[in-house]
């Protein structure tokens, strides 16, 4: 089912599951999906190799987005510190605008995409979980990848980078007052995704 123009905006704190939950909505409705925290990444690997921050954000190009290292946790960091810059964000307003509003519909997941990005969204979803279980979950994922780390050092890294996203003064990351709520700390994959799909299918209707 594909709808001529519908927005669907999606925030939430580090690995709660948006990426995994906005991939099969994406599939499901035949919606386009952009990970808006991919430009930031390319943002910060950029700062890694000595670029100034707001640079690294007006010169961003598709290529960037495909570097290696993208997903390590030394460029998450470094996203979130270039992500509080007002600069650095308003560089990368355009191209998230213009993918929201493309025909056949787009969700976009972020931070920011139900309250700054796209506030007129047909559907916000905030999807979170507790900061433990997201930890475990990126740290299952960083040794699959081969990462030299451990619990104690992700958990650090995950409170310190919500502290950062949650409090920056601009485009903080929090839920819109109309979003739907979807805390997925004791949620298998496939009850998450089903009930960002109900979500959608409600409006959609
Ligand atoms: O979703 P992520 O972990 O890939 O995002 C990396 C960093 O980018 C995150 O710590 C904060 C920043 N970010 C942001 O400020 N606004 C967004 N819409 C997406 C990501």
């Amino acid at each position: 089912m594909t709808a001529p123009r519908f927005t669907v905006a999606c925030d939430g704190p580090a690995a709660a599951g948006k990426g995994t939950i906005c991939r099969a909505v994406a599939a499901h409705f035949g919606f386009a999906h952009l990970d808006t925290g991919l430009l930031y990444r390319a943002v910060g690997a950029k700062t890694l190799s000595g670029m100034t921050p707001i640079e690294a954000a007006e010169t961003l190009t598709a290529q960037d987005l495909t570097a290696d290292g993208l997903r390590s946790a030394a460029v998450a960091e470094a996203a979130s510190r270039a992500a509080s810059l007002p600069q650095v964000r308003a560089a990368l307003l355009a191209f998230q605008h213009e993918f929201a509003a493309q025909p056949g519909g787009a969700i976009l997941d972020g931070r920011d995409i139900g309250t700054v990005i796209c506030p007129g969204a047909d559907v916000k979803l905030f999807i979170t979980a507790s900061a433990k279980v997201r930890a475990e979950r990126r740290l299952q994922e960083l040794l699959a990848e081969g990462a030299d780390t451990d619990f104690a050092t992700v958990l650090a890294d995950v409170t310190a980078r919500d502290k950062r996203d949650s409090e920056r003064a601009v485009a903080p990351m929090r839920a819109a007052a109309d979003a739907v709520l979807i805390d997925t700390s004791c949620l298998g994959i496939d009850q998450a995704v089903q009930a960002a799909i109900d979500a959608i299918a409600g409006k959609l209707a």
